[in-house]
């Protein structure tokens, strides 16, 4: 890298159900921020995680950097669900030289994919606590294809894709910046969007465990098409309360909260799978983001079933925002939906 500096990079949050858009500054005291904005997608142009209309997706890309006039050109954006998998393993103690020669043969063993058709990633966590003689690794496999489908849309789209993250990772990067986790503590995100939910379990600021649960925000949504009988869109309105219909209230709300405990018990069983797969640790807290986060007493109904404090993220509870620039209010609002977008604008080039 050109003087070894650090360049700043926009996170792009390419969701199914919107493209999130985040770009913020590194100064002495931290982070500010410099950019932020959001578009709809159609529920056509990503299904199960695959890019099905690039046209749409480059466009909104596109769209995105227009209305927010960001000028870098490098991106930061993530993968998630059926095609990426994380793994924590443990290997006998070699340089990190080592496993990068090595890693293919041992991933083989863990990932159920060919090793010809991904892309691998790890990284050392030390030593392993109940065997000194072994290392913590993390590893990580991206199918091929989905990584490029990724890298044409923002390549496409005029931009420079220099990192592609993993959503749990980004949500990781971005509770270090803003929550003080205590040492040996251990805390759960869940991030729940429209397609899917994201799930990392944290110890000491490192993932013990993660998950993709392939359910989210569109099964209310769903729910609320048939019942109504209205199509994706009008569904949406009515599901976020911008359009209200005096008749169909009691549905609605019976719909979300229905909607909300079938959501709440599948993070509970993600949570009690991951205790009961470790000698057992408490978690402490469980940080809330993800549009779904926004659903009425969702955060209420999650703690009852999992019986662990939940609080809201708030991805901006650090960073610096200027209110001349942006509005407080909306950035309030509108904050749980940027939680993987803050995480991935917070990496720089060059980092791993
Ligand atoms: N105020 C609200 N009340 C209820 N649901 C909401 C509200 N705001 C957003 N949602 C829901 O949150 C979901 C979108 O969340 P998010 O933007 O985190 O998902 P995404 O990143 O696009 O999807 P995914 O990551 O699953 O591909 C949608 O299902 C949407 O209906
Ligand atoms: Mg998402």
């Amino acid at each position: 890298m050109l003087w070894g500096r650090k360049k700043d990079v926009i996170g792009l949050d390419i969701g199914s159900s919107s493209i999130k858009l985040v770009e913020l500054a590194q100064g002495k005291s931290g982070y500010r921020l410099q950019n932020l904005g959001i578009s709809p997608l159609p529920p056509e142009a990503i299904v199960d995680g695959a890019l099905m209309d690039s046209v749409t997706i480059i466009d909104t890309i596109r769209e995105l950097v227009n209305t927010t006039k960001v000028k870098t050109k490098d991106v930061v954006t993530s993968v998630s669900g059926h095609s990426v998998i994380v793994k924590k393993i443990t290997l006998p103690f070699m340089t990190e030289a080592e496993l990068e020669e090595s890693i293919k043969w041992e991933a083989e063993r863990y990932i159920p994919f060919d090793i010809n058709d991904v892309n691998i990633d790890f990284q050392i966590f030390g030593s392993n606590a109940e065997n000194p003689e072994m290392m913590d690794v993390v590893l990580v496999a991206a199918k091929k294809d989905i990584i490029n489908d990724y890298v044409s849309v923002i390549m496409e789209a005029g931009l420079n894709p220099v990192i592609i993250d993993v959503d749990v990772f980004a949500l990781e990067n971005m509770l270090a910046i803003n929550y003080e986790i205590a040492k040996d503590e251990v805390v759960a995100i869940a991030n729940v969007g429209a397609s899917t939910t994201n799930i990392n379990i944290l110890k000491n600021n490192v993932s013990g465990f993660t998950r993709d649960i392939f359910k989210g925000g569109n099964q209310i949504t769903e729910d609320i098409q048939r019942q109504l009988h209205v199509d994706h869109q009008e569904a949406e309105e009515i599901k976020v309360g911008s359009k209200m219909d005096v008749a169909s209230r009691t549905i609605v709300q019976n719909l979300l909260k229905k909607g909300s405990e079938s959501l709440a018990v599948e993070i509970r069983n993600s949570l009690d799978f991951y205790q009961s797969s470790t000698t057992y640790e408490k978690i402490s807290k469980l940080h809330l983001s993800g549009g779904g986060s926004r659903i009425k007493d969702f955060d209420l109904i999650l703690q009852e079933e999992i019986g662990i404090p939940v609080e809201v993220v708030d991805p901006f509870r650090k960073i610096e925002c200027n209110e001349k620039k942006f509005d407080l209010e909306y950035l309030k609002e509108i904050g749980p939906v940027m939680a993987v977008g803050v995480g991935l604008a917070s990496r720089k080039v060059g980092d791993r």
